[in-house]
């Protein structure tokens, strides 16, 4: 899926009316920064990500760890746009979205990096607070991951997506023949829709499910399914699905 991104025409030079028309019309790539790319999630996320027509910018703590995430991205898709980066706060800079895919303990750390760069922008929080001992989550009952995200980035439009999936879900969309649901939250309508076309590119079913304290409720979905996958050995490979008419 393409976007139409004017805002990226907005500063670049004018050559005559021709060009500028020919510009708003033409579909841009979205720039996405993947922060934590070598990790599980952030891995996969950018693995399925790179099918689409997105330019991606990988970076997490070691650089050189990346250089996997990479080779695995190109063996599976050799024209994918992606490049390492070595710091956070660039890949920020340069992104029209930005993916925090690091442990929710690393967020502060990562949000000190990229508070400047990251206005106006929409950042992605896939976070899930659990404990050391996954038998509960960090956070009060009267907030979630993103909406502490959110207070952190005041000025960034935070949006709760890819909690509700395990990573090892991103190679298997349809389990058992349905496509995994994946619920979406967040307050600006306009980054909603640009994340479910997020959503829709990786192989799930996006389902935007309401405002950003919504995001409680996701967390402790997939606390939930967390618990169920442990009892009942789901192998790490489960998802959610919503049956309806
Ligand atoms: N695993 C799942 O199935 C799953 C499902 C839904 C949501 N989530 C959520 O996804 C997030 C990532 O989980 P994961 O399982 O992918 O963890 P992971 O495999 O441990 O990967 C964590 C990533 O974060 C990076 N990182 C850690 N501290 C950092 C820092 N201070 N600055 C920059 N990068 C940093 C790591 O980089 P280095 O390797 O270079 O240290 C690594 O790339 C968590 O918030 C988790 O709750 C996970």
């Amino acid at each position: 899926m393409a976007f139409l991104a004017y805002t990226q025409w907005s500063t670049a030079p004018c050559r005559g009316n021709f060009a500028v028309s020919k510009r708003k019309n033409m579909k841009t790539k979205q720039t996405i920064a993947v922060i934590g790319a070598s990790g599980s999630m952030g891995s996969a996320i950018s693995k399925n990500l790179s099918k689409g027509n997105y330019r991606l910018l990988l970076c997490s703590n070691e650089q050189g760890k990346l250089k996997a995430t990479v080779q695995d991205i190109k063996k599976s898709n050799p024209s994918a746009d992606v490049e390492t980066i070595d710091c956070s706060r660039e890949a920020t800079w340069e992104a029209d979205i930005i993916i925090v895919a690091v442990p929710f303990r690393a967020e502060q750390e990562v949000v000190k990096k990229i508070k400047e760069v990251a206005n106006q922008k929409i950042v992605v929080s896939i976070a899930n607070p659990l404990n050391a001992t996954y038998d509960g989550l960090v956070t009060a009952p009267d907030t979630s991951a993103a909406e502490e995200l959110q207070k952190l980035l005041p000025n960034s439009k935070v949006v709760k997506a890819f909690n509700t999936t395990f990573a090892a879900d991103f190679t298997t969309p349809v389990i058992d023949g349905k496509q995994v649901d994946s619920f979406i939250a967040g307050d600006d309508e306009e980054a909603l829709q640009t994340v479910s076309e997020l959503v829709k590119t990786v192989g799930f079913n996006p389902i935007v499910a309401g405002k950003l304290p919504v995001s409680r409720i996701l967390e402790n979905m997939q606390f939930l399914l967390i618990q169920l996958g442990m009892k009942y050995n789901y192998n790490w490979l489960a998802g959610w699905k919503i049956l309806h008419k």
